[in-house]
């Protein structure tokens, strides 16, 4: 059994308001003005996310899925029995029941989430599902993963971190590297690590997937600044702003912005903050990584790449690594 913390019981390091306002005051007086997406993950956003991965133009889901489920015994044999797993940003816990049932009895799961309602709901119905499976729940950021000393996870089986749906494509890449560091010195050697990234593709799959046609990515970004209203004090207009997604190919990111259809005035946490026409905030980038541009990061961060698959069209890829010992 792994003993981050008693089992079933939630371990709440969910980032406090203060830090939600003064991340949002900092990002709007910088010169490009920004506001960091992890905070698009509240109960609303959270539940727009689940919808965003179930949308036709939004491939990596069903995609990553499909990978899941056709190399999970590939996954499972690496595994061993008993497995410990370990997931960051476990959302609804979806893409991990494929691989709870392809690895040999797991022993113990760890869903990591920074939305804590989201976390327990996901749990319960997991628990449900697994019985013999040891869950411990964690509402943290990733940040927060230095609180989680490696000494405390113990178990008889191998140590498996699981980091899909190319959450890590949120990081800039100097900050992946530092998150697979944290991970690394948490689950320490022998462990795997699972990773889930999306690939470079054409532009116009991409601006889709980050645009879909029915609205719900650019409602999933304009809950932000309603976020923002309902926590900070704030008074953004949400009909004053709107939604863009970008393939910024040179930096091979998607970049997710909120742009200022005037100029206006907006207020926060009793801050003034000005806007003019078409200024945007920047709310999300999401990296995309050819699978040996993403082996390279993974090897400077000290893991040895053993295994990668992908789909037919290389839409998606799914990378298997081992903290060398
Ligand atoms: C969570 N993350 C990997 C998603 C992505 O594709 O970057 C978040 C997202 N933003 C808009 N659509 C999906």
């Amino acid at each position: 059994m792994m003993n981050i913390h008693a089992p079933g019981t939630l371990l709440d390091l969910e980032p406090s308001r203060a830090e939600f306002r003064d991340a949002v005051l900092s990002g709007l007086s910088s010169g490009t003005k920004t506001i960091p997406c992890k905070f698009l993950y509240d109960v609303v956003g959270s539940r727009l996310f689940d919808r965003i991965c179930d949308l036709p133009e939004y491939y990596p889901t069903r995609t990553e899925c499909g990978l899941l489920s056709l190399y999970g015994d590939r996954i499972a044999e690496f595994a061993g029995s008993r497995a410990s797993l370990v997931e960051f940003g476990s959302g609804s816990s979806v893409k991990v029941r494929l691989l709870l049932l392809a690895l040999n009895q797991p022993a113990s799961y760890v869903p990591i989430d920074i939305s804590r309602e989201h976390l327990m709901q996901a749990t319960t119905a997991l628990a449900q599902d697994f019985p013999n499976l040891s869950i411990s729940p964690v509402c943290a950021d990733y940040s927060a993963l230095e609180a989680l000393p490696s000494s405390s996870i113990r178990g008889s089986g191998r140590r498996i971190g699981f980091f899909p749906g190319s959450t890590i494509g949120n990081f800039s890449p100097q900050d992946a590297g530092e998150f697979l560091h944290l991970v690394k010195r948490l689950l320490g050697p022998n462990s795997l690590m699972i990773v889930g990234v999306d690939t470079p593709k054409n532009r116009s799959t991409l601006e889709a997937a980050y645009d879909d046609a029915e609205g719900v990515t650019a409602a999933f970004n304009l809950n932000l600044l309603a976020r923002v209203n309902r926590e900070l004090d704030g008074d953004f207009d949400l009909t004053a702003f709107r939604h863009q997604a970008i393939w910024n190919e040179r930096e091979s990111r998607v970049e997710m912005h909120l742009i200022s259809a005037s100029k206006q005035v907006v207020h926060v946490a009793g801050r003034r903050f000005g806007f003019t026409e078409g200024e945007t905030i920047h709310t999300e980038s999401s990296y995309k990584y050819a699978p040996d541009c993403f082996q390279t990061l993974a090897r400077n961060a000290g893991y040895c790449p053993r295994a990668v698959w992908t789909d037919e069209e290389g839409q998606f890829s799914i990378h298997l690594l081992e903290i060398a010992s």
